[in-house]
């Protein structure tokens, strides 16, 4: 382990007090890999006849889409989504649109942005519910996939960094709304997925 790569010790009251989790990926390496995939993003598009819609997908993908849209050299619009997942299985669960986008997307090349991939199932509803408006082009760009867990009907087009089924925190993802603001990214024990 690197000398930028320290363990975050849990602070707060609770059962999680005083767990040791490991950093998976430090600041560094996360800004590295934003601008790899801004790169790759920016080539991939750069003949769009309008500027590709980036969709945020809320809360997470905060500071991805932030870091990723200033890296990428050709211009891009924003818009958000919000939705919430409530999983019966690994592979079954129902999403509720919390938040709409507001863009109209007909025509349009939509990148979908997220941090995360887990079950698979909030990128398998948010693909379905961007194709039902015709978008000219729609990709998908996750910052980390849980490859081995994930139900994914189709691979997203960006990875940023496959990672095992552990529970993870930082560069936006929280533990009950906590965490989202570490600048790098932490992973509780194997065991221990808070899930
Ligand atoms: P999926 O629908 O199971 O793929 O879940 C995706 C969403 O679950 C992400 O957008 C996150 O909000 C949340 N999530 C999944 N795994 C983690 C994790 O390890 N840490 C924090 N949030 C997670």
């Amino acid at each position: 382990m690197s000398s930028s790569k320290k363990n975050l010790i849990i602070d707060h009251k609770g059962p999680f007090h005083g767990q040791k989790l490991d950093c998976l990926f430090s600041e560094q390496e996360i800004q590295a890999r934003v601008k790899e995939l801004a790169d790759q993003i920016s080539h991939d598009l750069e003949n769009a006849k309008k500027p590709p819609i980036l969709v945020g997908v809320l809360n997470g993908s905060l500071f991805f889409m932030a870091d990723l849209m200033r890296a990428m050299s050709i211009e891009t619009e924003m818009d958000f989504i919000k939705i919430s997942s409530y999983h019966h299985t690994s592979s079954t669960g129902t999403v509720r649109l919390v938040k709409d986008i507001s863009a109209q997307i007909t025509d349009r090349d939509v990148l979908i942005v997220e941090d995360i991939v887990d079950t698979g199932l909030s990128i398998n509803f948010l693909r379905n519910r961007m194709l039902s408006n015709a978008p000219h082009s729609l990709r998908v760009v996750t910052f980390l996939y849980k490859k081995e867990v994930s139900q994914l009907k189709k691979e997203p087009e960006y990875i940023g960094f496959v990672i095992p089924n552990r529970f993870v925190v930082g560069y936006g993802l929280d533990l009950d709304q906590k965490y989202r603001t570490l600048r790098d990214i932490y992973a509780f024990a194997p065991d221990n997925k808070q899930e």
